[in-house]
């Protein structure tokens, strides 16, 4: 049996951020590399299935209301990437989650075993402070923070690590901080260059290279394909596939601790 899947979501209380543009070339990039992924479409928007084209038949909503198996409703759409994904329905499976007594754990406990298929799961969490997003952090095992190089999205930050610390504290979940993401930058305008700088000030190696503004990452969505699908050799694509070396780089070193962990141990 293949151990449990290493866990990220992709999270900021701020819309437009570039989250849904991160999880599905993240995603993407981390299957075109080897790895079964299932990506998770965690907001009602169903930006995801828009952006790839697809609209499972049942979605996040059967698995979390009625119990369906993840890897039964994904629906396979790359070479060793499945994606499950949402819809306005999710507005009602999150009124269902109210309502149980272990209101922050059900996503944790539906997807738990299902989800052992897979090497990674990538979350795409909705712009909100919601019982959702909380059940999304209280199944991940880390975070990436997606930030806009502008001024409001960086006192925005705060509130995202006052969130990750709630989860930690109150939801008793040793959620990490995988790293920071900044997005949109643009090199020519003074706001973005002193945004890089408060955030490697502050994050330091978790502060990871920035995502320029590229016109193709708009576009990739409406011709329903990742940006190593719709221009390998943009800046964007470029970007991303920096981004997926860095995780991928992350998840190996995790690895290797754990294995001179567990050898430590039996010595
Ligand atoms: N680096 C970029 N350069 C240019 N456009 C981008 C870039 N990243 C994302 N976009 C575009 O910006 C818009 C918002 O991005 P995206 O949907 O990924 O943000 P989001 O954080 O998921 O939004 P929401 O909070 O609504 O879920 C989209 O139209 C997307 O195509
Ligand atoms: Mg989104």
């Amino acid at each position: 049996m293949r151990a449990t899947p290493k866990r990220i979501a992709v999270f900021n209380h701020k819309g437009g951020t570039g989250k849904t543009t991160t999880s599905i070339n993240l995603a993407a990039g981390l299957a075109e590399s080897g790895r079964r992924v299932l990506l998770i479409d965690a907001d009602g928007q169903g930006n995801v299935g828009a952006s790839l084209g697809i609209a499972g038949q049942r979605t996040l909503y059967h698995v979390l209301v009625n119990g369906a198996k993840a890897s039964e409703v994904a629906v396979p759409v790359r070479e060793g990437l499945d994606v499950l994904t949402s819809n306005e329905s999710l507005a009602a499976a999150e009124l269902f989650l109210a309502e149980r007594p272990n209101r922050d754990r059900i996503m944790r406990e539906r997807l738990g075993d299902a989800c052992r298929d897979y090497d990674t799961v990538v979350i795409d969490c909705a712009p909100a402070l919601s019982l959702m997003n909380q059940n999304a952090m209280v199944y991940a095992d880390s975070v990436v923070v997606p930030v806009a190089c502008d001024y409001l999205s960086l006192v925005g930050v705060k509130q995202v690590l006052r969130t990750i610390r709630n989860v930690r504290e109150l939801l008793q979940h040793d959620v990490q901080l995988l790293g920071v993401l900044p997005t949109f930058f643009d090199v020519r305008n003074r706001i973005s260059r002193e945004a890089i700088l408060t955030l490697r000030n502050h994050f330091e190696r978790r502060c990871y290279d920035p995502i320029r503004i590229n016109t193709k990452l708009r576009e990739a969505p409406s011709a329903k394909q990742t940006i190593f699908e719709y221009a390998p050799k943009s800046h964007g694509a470029e970007d991303y596939m920096r981004l997926v070396q860095r995780v991928t780089a992350v998840a190996a070193t995790g690895q290797r601790a754990h294995r001179r962990a567990e050898l430590s141990a039996a010595s």
